[in-house]
């Protein structure tokens, strides 16, 4: 607690009273505003959280004008050049990097749980062909709090961890089983002699018929892809998987509603609609044409991939993602990339244009990363089941931080009221 106060004071009584300031670590101080309803009988509005704290984390931390992301302190350009995606799960999950040792224990045990219940698999195929691979993902992950029902007891820690460590291992397996459902192929079984993003390739590209090799490049292109989409504070999806978890329900189904979440163009979704976005633009001569819809409120169109809630600055993850597409295009043998040159011109045209610099919209997380995942042979309907499967580990990240909170209550926002005042039923006869 900090030893800041704020006076509030309500003119039209002059009543006052004090509301405690909490300061973190860095970042704004928050207003401890809990006694508000009780001493003035109000409460406070701010749709869409835009200035709310709803809960203290030690994961994240986000400095939007600056363009700043700390993963447990770390900065996000540090762990992209030199960390792992499992390593940056244990970080997140554990909060503090491991010891060589560590990262080989929880190395193995993801590698030991990438397995799924046949039943599963029976699951999937029951979608049809051209079902969204993200309703499937997150049917799948909602139908594990069936398997895994008895054994979970949310409030003991080896179960937690068990849990964090199927969910994590088993993701890239229900996507590649969502996938090989799409194309009509059947499914390949998880290797454990193979890396993380490595098997995800395998279960995803090889076939029965012939001999597949993992290309380093695109394993490696990847773990990148997933280091930068770990985690990002209490974004959407990551305050749902909270919500929904805050009621004690199995951890599972909280991650399936996090699945559900991510899916929306707005949030997760928007690496799929850049993607589709830049194929309707067509051409760096149709640019001006499309950012004038953008601009224009009535046109219902959104210049995807740009602007962030909290990012009035570069997403530095955008940064790595776009310095990565070169270098990853370039070892693909894939330079003649036009999705990617147009991306590049719209970043360009946009970031010199008055609206644009106006409101502080940016590229972020979602602008670039589709045109690698497009360069590695992924389909556009699987590059959000992408941005989920390193998601999870945030979300199981904030599920284990809140459920292990002994303060944890359940969430439960209230509202500003502007419906009928009581009145009484009438009868059909008289209406
Ligand atoms: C992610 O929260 C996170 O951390 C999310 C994420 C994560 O890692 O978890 O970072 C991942 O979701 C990234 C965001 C991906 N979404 C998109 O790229 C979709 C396009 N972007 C927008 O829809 C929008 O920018 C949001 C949803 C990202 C943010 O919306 P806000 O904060 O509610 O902003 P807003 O809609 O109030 O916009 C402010 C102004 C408005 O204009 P005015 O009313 O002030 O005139 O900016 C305009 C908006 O019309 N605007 C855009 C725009 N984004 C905002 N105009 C054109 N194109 C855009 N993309």
């Amino acid at each position: 607690m900090s030893d800041k106060k704020f006076e509030l004071t309500d003119l039209s009584s002059g009543k006052k009273s004090l509301l405690p300031v909490r300061s973190g670590t860095i970042g704004p101080d928050v207003l401890d505003i809990a006694s508000i309803n009780k001493d003035h009988g109000v409460f406070t509005f701010d749709p869409g959280f835009g200035v709310t704290a709803a809960t203290e984390s030690k994961i994240t931390y986000i400095d939007g004008d600056a363009g700043v992301l700390l993963h447990r302190g770390y900065p996000v350009e540090q762990l992209a050049e030199k960390s792992s995606f499992m390593e940056v799960a244990y970080l997140l999950l554990n909060g503090d990097l491991p010891k060589q040792e560590q990262l080989a224990e929880f190395t193995s045990s993801i590698r030991r749980h990438t397995m799924i219940n046949e039943s599963l698999l029976r699951f999937t195929n029951g979608f049809h062909h051209n079902a969204h691979p993200m309703a499937m993902v997150s049917a799948v992950v909602a139908s594990m709090s069936a398997f895994y029902h008895d054994s979970m007891d949310i409030n003991n820690p080896r179960h937690r961890e068990i849990f964090a460590h199927r969910i994590i291992a088993k993701l890239p397996t229900i996507a590649a089983a969502a996938h090989k459902h799409s194309l009509g192929q059947p499914f390949v079984y998880p290797r454990n002699d193979l890396d993380y993003c490595s098997n995800m390739l395998h279960m995803f590209f090889s076939v029965p018929c012939e001999e597949y090799v993992v290309d380093p490049v695109a394993a490696q292109a990847l773990d990148l892809l997933f280091i930068l989409h770990a985690d990002h504070e209490q974004n959407a999806s990551t305050s749902t998987v909270r919500l929904a978890g805050s009621t004690g329900a199995n951890p599972y189904a909280a991650i399936s509603a996090g699945v559900a979440a991510l899916w929306g163009p707005a949030h997760g979704g928007a690496n799929e609609a850049v993607l589709a976005m830049l194929e309707q633009i067509g051409t760096v001569e149709n640019i001006p044409k499309y950012l004038a819809m953008a601009k224009d409120k009535s046109s219902h169109f959104r210049l995807m991939g740009f602007g962030h809630r909290v990012y009035k600055n570069f997403d530095p993850r955008a940064k790595i993602i776009r310095t990565a597409c070169h270098k990853v295009l370039q070892k693909l043998g894939r330079t003649d990339n036009p999705l990617f040159e147009l991306a590049l011109r719209l970043e360009e045209i946009a970031l010199q244009d008055e609206y644009f610099i106006q409101r502080k919209l940016y590229p972020n997380v979602d602008f670039y990363s589709g045109v690698i995942y497009s360069a590695l042979g992924i389909p556009r309907s699987m590059f959000t089941v992408m941005f989920a499967i390193a998601r999870t580990v945030g979300w199981v990240a904030h599920w284990q931080e809140m459920i292990s909170d002994p303060a944890m209550r359940i969430g439960r926002p209230r509202q500003l009221y502007t419906g009928c005042p009581a009145r009484d039923y009438t009868s059909v006869d008289n209406r």
